[in-house]
């Protein structure tokens, strides 16, 4: 609300300037700088055209939902470890880990020697992970606070990403994939399932991730429609384009 009025207040301030009302020279430069200044930090931020579309708001809700009966044959998860190379030693991140259902198998997987970042913007659910891998007997996992466009990972760090049921509502996708590319190690991939929709009602057309991806320095090196019979969810494999 301030924000929208200092915008306001600056955009004014460069039209009176232009308008030559103000009756001195110097008054007038000096209110043009100043509305300049107002606006451009204030006003609305900017997005690019390639990437403005709805995003999902963040689920907020019991993570007991993801821990359906059959949910690892429905979405066939061993081999999706299979496929993104997952084994022992390697180092994982899943990003929008949610109650982590999925750093849970993957930290079991990675033993003896790798680690599981589990990565949320929601610190509620990284304390009920922490609770979780503790209560479970895993101390390969690690929670990270992130922010929307930044995972928050170590450089050259991870062998291995994945984002399930996640990047629909990832509120900046471009930048969050850009800082996930310099997370990688050379040859690492990054896993995406998500479902076919608008952005807007909890899923993405798979088309538009790979362009977002693209945008963001990956190419698509592997495109899967495996993970659920209903024919919605892909599972898309990228890896980071050679710069
Ligand atoms: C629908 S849930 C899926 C949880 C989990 N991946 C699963 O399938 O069991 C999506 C999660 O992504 C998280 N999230 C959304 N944007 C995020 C971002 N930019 N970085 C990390 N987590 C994010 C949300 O807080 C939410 O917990």
């Amino acid at each position: 609300m301030l924000a929208r009025g200092a915008a306001a207040a600056g955009l004014f301030l460069i039209m009176e300037a232009l308008s030559g009302s103000l009756p001195v020279p110097a008054y007038r430069w000096f209110a043009a700088a100043f509305g300049a200044l107002l606006l451009v930090s204030c006003g609305p931020r900017l997005v690019t055209a390639q990437t403005e579309r709805p995003v999902s708001e963040p689920y907020t809700g019991s993570t007991n939902i993801f821990e359906y009966p059959g949910r690892d044959q429905r979405l066939q998860i061993d081999r999706v470890m299979d496929e993104l190379q997952i084994q022992a030693g390697k180092t994982v991140a899943d990003i929008g880990a949610g109650g982590g259902w999925f750093a849970v198998r993957a930290a079991r997987r990675v033993r003896p020697g790798g680690r599981v970042y589990a990565v949320e913007i929601n610190d509620q659910f990284l304390e009920t992970i922490a609770t979780r891998a503790r209560r479970e007997g895993y101390d390969n996992i690690e929670t990270v606070l992130g922010e929307p466009g930044d995972p928050k990972l170590p450089k050259a760090s991870v062998d291995a990403v994945l984002l399930l049921k996640t990047y629909h509502e990832v509120a900046d996708p471009v930048a969050l994939l850009k800082n996930t590319r310099l997370a990688l190690k050379p040859g690492g991939l990054v896993g995406i399932i998500d479902r076919n929709g608008t952005g807007g009602d909890h899923g993405l057309d798979r088309s538009v991730v790979i362009k977002e991806a693209k945008i963001a320095g990956f190419e698509l090196v592997r495109s899967f429609d495996f993970v659920k019979a209903d024919e919605q969810d892909y599972f898309l494999i990228f890896k980071a384009t050679a710069s």
